[in-house]
């Protein structure tokens, strides 16, 4: 007879196993089925985000900017670095190093909460009178409940292979052993802008191609024009929209990129190529169609809003599903399922989750833009406020970017708030409290912020939509 367990997670990124340690917190039987292996044949937690995404691109992030501070910013304090210079090995090893910790912290939370973790590819089999049958290599385990949370791979360019030597998605472009002198990437996403900036800074001359002729499409509209505006300031960054690649030539130590733009065919040469063209579920050899698993058109899981499938006792959270592709919203509709599953409610607001895009300057926002509003007649008023009229951005050198909120016209309540700032992705946490309490910009304008902080400018901001900012 196969293992009993209350509940079965596939997949052990932020969606899987924050889902299998709430479980076991509520006293749910619970394993986690993860396949994920390192070079050396490790098998790992933690996932895409852990492993391949958010985690070892922040660390590569800092670094390049530590190193960018020191061969350039510096000098405005009056600090002057002479021959400054990076070891990438030890950087790299730093990621490295940043990524175990993390990864095996994952492990000892598991131990911590008695959750089993069943090593291998995990399947869906039938159900019985067992529960549903998952199949994990040769053995096989029995679950009342099943939450699948396989989360996403790369998107593959049709006819372009990636090597992860010259041509690379997110896990080779977080390790490439030396700067290439010229980078190319395609798709001018959070990926593309993420790591393009981290090679800018380290030396590369980065070109982006974008299909899109608009930047930032997901953005409000004055932020991608201020990010666009910071970003192309730097000559060693080109972003070129409305391109369309033709062609991807794999040479024998650089790679050709063919594509037409304004009209006029071009080539591209670069030492190193990322593919960064979003990101698509994974649902392969889940057999998910064999037990009757309903898919969407483009191969998300189908679920309703609390993540609840077609199919009795099987959820689905994080990336296989729909909504935003990040982290901490799989983790919270992981929480959301495992206290389904234990008998409470819970709900995830998707107005309400952050994005943030950690370039330098960072982009973050959460709520509406004015795009939205205006397409959904909503009557809204607008208070921007600028870091360059802020004591403490002064003082920190990092005055690039604004805050924008957005409020209701007539109940005052604050619909969208974004941000362009070295520190946006600190800041948006008040505009995410705040929205999730249904506050109105009166209510921050009425609240005190501590002096000197960049926090001044969310409070200014939200004066703005009064049409009373005390600093402008
Ligand atoms: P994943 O993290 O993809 O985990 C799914 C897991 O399931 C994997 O470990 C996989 O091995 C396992 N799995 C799949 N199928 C099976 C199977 N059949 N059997 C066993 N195991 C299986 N998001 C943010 O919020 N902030 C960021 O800063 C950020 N930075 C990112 C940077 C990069 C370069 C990338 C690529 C992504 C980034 N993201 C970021 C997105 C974030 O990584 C994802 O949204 C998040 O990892 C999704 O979590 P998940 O648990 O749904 O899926
Ligand atoms: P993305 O969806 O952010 O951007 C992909 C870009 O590629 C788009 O601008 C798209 O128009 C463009 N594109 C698509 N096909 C193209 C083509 N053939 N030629 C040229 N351009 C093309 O996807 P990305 O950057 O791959 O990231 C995937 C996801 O990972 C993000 O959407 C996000 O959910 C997550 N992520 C989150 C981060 C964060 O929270 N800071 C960081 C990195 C990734």
């Amino acid at each position: 007879m196969p293992t009993q367990f209350d509940v079965v997670v596939i997949g052990a990124g932020p969606a899987g196993y924050v889902a299998a340690i709430r479980a076991a917190q509520l006293g749910l039987k619970t394993a986690c089925v993860e396949e994920w292996q390192t070079l050396k044949g490790e098998y790992v937690l933690g996932g895409t985000c852990l492993n391949v995404g958010c985690i070892p691109s922040k660390a590569m992030l800092e670094s390049s900017e530590h190193f960018e501070a020191a061969t350039s910013k510096l000098v405005d304090h009056g600090i002057t670095i002479t021959g400054a210079s990076f070891d990438l090995a030890k950087m790299l090893a730093r990621k490295d190093a940043i990524v175990g910790k993390m990864t095996k912290g994952i492990d000892y939370l598991f131990r911590k909460n008695k959750v089993t973790w069943l090593k291998g590819h995990g399947r869906l089999g039938p159900r019985n009178e067992d529960g549903w049958q998952i199949i994990v290599g040769e053995a096989s385990v029995a679950a009342r409940f099943v939450i699948i949370a396989t989360g996403s791979k790369a998107r593959p360019l049709p006819g372009v292979t990636v090597d992860q030597q010259l041509v690379c998605d997110n896990i080779g472009a977080l390790a490439f052993e030396t700067v290439p002198k010229r980078l190319g990437v395609i798709g001018a996403g959070v990926i593309g802008l993420e790591l393009g900036s981290v090679w800018r800074r380290l030396g590369a001359n980065v070109t982006i191609l974008e299909a899109l002729p608009t930047f930032l499409a997901a953005a409000d509209e004055a932020i991608a024009k201020e990010a666009w505006k910071l970003f192309t300031s730097h000559a060693d960054l080109t972003i070129k929209l409305s391109a369309k690649i033709k062609a991807v030539t794999i040479g024998a130590s650089s790679v050709s990129v063919q594509y037409t733009h304004e009209g006029a065919e071009h080539q591209l040469e670069c030492d190193r190529l990322i593919v960064s063209i979003g990101r698509i579920p994974n649902t392969d050899n889940l057999d998910a169609e064999a037990v009757g698993l309903k898919l969407e058109g483009r191969g998300f899981i189908d679920v309703d809003e609390h993540c609840r499938t077609n199919l009795p006792n099987v959820y689905a959270v994080g990336d296989v599903v729909r909504g935003p592709m990040l982290a901490h919203k799989g983790s919270e509709e992981g929480v959301m399922v495992a206290e389904a599953i234990a008998g409470q409610k819970g709900h995830v607001n998707l107005n309400t989750i952050p994005w943030v895009i950690y370039t330098s300057p960072e982009i973050a926002w959460v709520g509406k833009s004015e795009r939205e509003l205006n397409e959904a007649g909503i009557p809204y008023r607008v208070g921007v406020f600028p870091f360059t009229a802020n004591g403490r951005a002064q003082g920190q050198d990092e005055t690039d970017g604004f805050i924008k909120m957005l409020a209701h016209a007539n109940t005052d309540e604050i619909l969208g708030v974004h941000i362009v700032n070295s520190h946006a992705s600190e800041l948006i946490a008040e505009a995410v409290v705040a929205m999730e309490f249904r506050a109105s910009a009166e209510d921050i304008a009425r609240i005190v912020h501590a002096h000197p902080t960049l926090s001044e400018v969310m409070h200014e901001a939200a004066l703005g939509t009064l049409g009373r900012a005390l600093h402008i």
